[in-house]
């Protein structure tokens, strides 16, 4: 059947017979919920074979049939299904609406790479038909997940959305969005509107990594409207894609001081003359610690609850990573706050910002995440660690009994190279090839079983500083996230016993699905010449990468 990602069981025909469906077929969807399935397979199926799909005749059974049934797969979980096609047609059963929403996402895979069209292939003779068989299937991990950088480089609505299909086509269920950092700030906040006036655009950008002489003069910058983020939340909800805001603080916010001078430490730096940033790393220029930084802050946050509603995402991301401390020393307001709060020097200054926002979304009924330096200052029971420094900072939240998602950098960070060689555009890191990808394991084994079921599950980040475009973002991210989708979602032995041989088979088949979506993966072969980035730098680093 060959299944990305691979199902719990797939037993087929042993004669290998086909369910033909058409040329008009019906789909039958029991009273409660399966409406928003029914009415995504009539509008995506739909637009790819011209049937319509209607109810079928009263007293027959349809050839295709949605159903909810908390008993459907005996177990697996809340997201699992089952498919049974014979010579009836074929019965979805999701033990939840996500549950039968995977279940219509395997039946595409099933219908073949022409159900990923936007409209039918004209002339007579196109026939569609099921093999016949049982599927019965479930997730390893209910957080499945890909980062996106849409401060580094904009990426549109329309570009989120796409996205957003993409990840439901690999049965991936959160996106998260990086939406503040020192080169852009991309979500309206109607009560502050200079974060996206100023913040939301750079006069220009470095093309290339940091060492790269190269400028791209043309200014780049745009954001999410709040009605922007409503539909995208909304969207999201309806393909079972939960999106988690990230606003980032107390580091990566020149975007945002830039917007208004009294966020940054005023006393060291004339805030009122810094632009947004135009290079890439790590900007000195983080916010002060002051009471009035924290107002502001909540002021934005109230207003991201507000579009992110908790039945949504209880998490909300605050960032927390790389917060430099220069200023922080040289600044007497500064130093004078650590000896008022008597919090531990400048990395007290950092974890008090990061308590303060644990407990006021606590307060709010919401959990806090943020990136595994947050470990550093303690936490509020509630909140979670994205660990990205390696497995050790997840490892050590999940033993004091936090939820963790891991996202080790030199696992499945999207943005280092997928391959060695002079020909990969703008290369950074070491290599992650699909292959490496496809042996990458979310729980460390010396986890004790009480910690490992902290393990929420996995997430890809992709940051986006050399991603300049949409067609830089598919090559980026496929298709490893496919190997990525098979790791968190399908329950594959050890890391050294995966059938790499097979998952590269059903890719074949994989690679013809992603060239009707258009997606502009690398292809196994190499980048093709429009793929590549002649003379601009990267930051290609050499050998294995570091055992962490
Ligand atoms: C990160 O990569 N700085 C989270």
């Amino acid at each position: 059947m060959d299944l990305i990602p691979a199902p719990r069981t797939a037993v087929p025909d042993e004669g290998g017979r086909r369910f033909a469906l058409g040329p008009a077929p019906t789909l039958a969807a029991a009273a409660d919920g399966t409406g928003p399935v029914a009415r995504w397979l009539r509008r995506e199926i739909g637009a790819a074979t011209g049937w319509d799909l209607p109810a079928p005749a009263p007293g027959t059974p349809g050839d295709v049939r949605l159903r909810v049934d908390p008993d459907a797969t005996g177990g697996l979980g809340p997201e699992s299904y089952r498919i049974e096609v014979g010579p009836d047609g074929a019965g979805l059963t999701g033990q939840t609406a996500a549950g039968l929403f995977w279940a219509a996402q395997t039946l595409r895979q099933l219908l073949g790479p022409d159900a990923y069209r936007r409209a039918p292939l004209p002339g007579p003779g196109r026939t569609w038909s099921l093999p016949y068989g049982t599927v019965v299937d479930g997730p390893r991990f209910g957080w499945r997940g890909m980062m996106l950088d849409v401060a580094r480089h904009f990426t549109p609505k329309d570009g989120v959305l796409r996205q957003i299909d993409l990840l439901a086509a690999h049965k991936l269920n959160v996106l998260h969005l990086h939406l503040t950092d020192d080169q852009g700030w991309r979500i309206e906040i109607r009560s502050r509107p200079r974060l996206t006036g100023v913040g939301g655009w750079r006069a220009r950008s470095r093309w290339g990594h940091r060492a790269s002489p190269l400028w791209n003069e043309t200014p780049h910058g745009g954001f999410y409207t709040q009605d922007d983020i409503r539909e995208i939340v909304a969207y999201a909800a309806e393909r079972h894609v939960r999106v988690v805001p990230e606003i980032e603080l107390p580091g990566h916010s020149q975007a945002a001081v830039a917007a208004y001078p009294e966020l940054g430490n005023t006393d060291v730096v004339d805030t009122a003359a810094l632009g947004v940033w135009e290079d890439w790393g790590i900007s000195e220029n983080v916010l002060a610690p002051t009471e009035a930084v924290l107002r502001f802050y909540e002021g934005v946050l109230e207003e991201v609850l507000e579009l992110f509603p908790a039945e949504v995402s209880p998490f909300v991301h605050i960032g927390g990573d790389e917060c430099p401390k220069a200023q922080w020393k040289a600044s007497a307001a500064a130093q004078a706050r650590i000896r008022e709060l008597g919090v531990d020097g400048e990395d007290g200054l950092q974890s008090w910002f990061v308590r303060h926002f644990d407990r006021w979304l606590a307060d709010r009924g919401r959990r806090l995440i943020g990136w595994d330096e947050i470990l550093e200052g303690g936490l509020a029971p509630g909140a979670a660690v994205s660990s990205w420094r390696g497995y050790a900072g997840g490892t050590a939240a999940a033993e004091a009994g936090h939820d963790v998602v891991m996202c080790p950098e030199q696992q499945v960070y999207l943005d280092h190279r997928q391959a060695d060689g002079p020909d990969e555009p703008v290369p950074i890191g070491y290599v992650r090839s699909l292959e490496d990808v496809y042996r990458f394991e979310p729980v460390p084994p010396k986890l004790s079983p009480e910690a490992a079921a902290h393990v929420l599950g996995a997430q890809a980040n992709m940051w986006t500083e050399v991603v300049e475009d949409r067609s830089r973002l598919d090559y980026q991210v496929f298709p490893r996230l496919a190997a990525f989708a098979e790791v968190v979602w399908s329950r594959l032995p050890g890391p050294a016993e995966r059938d790499y041989a097979d998952f590269e088979a059903r890719m074949t088949s994989h690679y013809r699905r992603l060239d009707v979506l258009g997606v502009d993966y690398r292809p196994p072969g190499g980048p093709l010449a429009r793929q590549r980035r002649p003379g601009v730098l990267g930051r290609p680093l050499e050998g294995p990468p570091p055992n962490v």
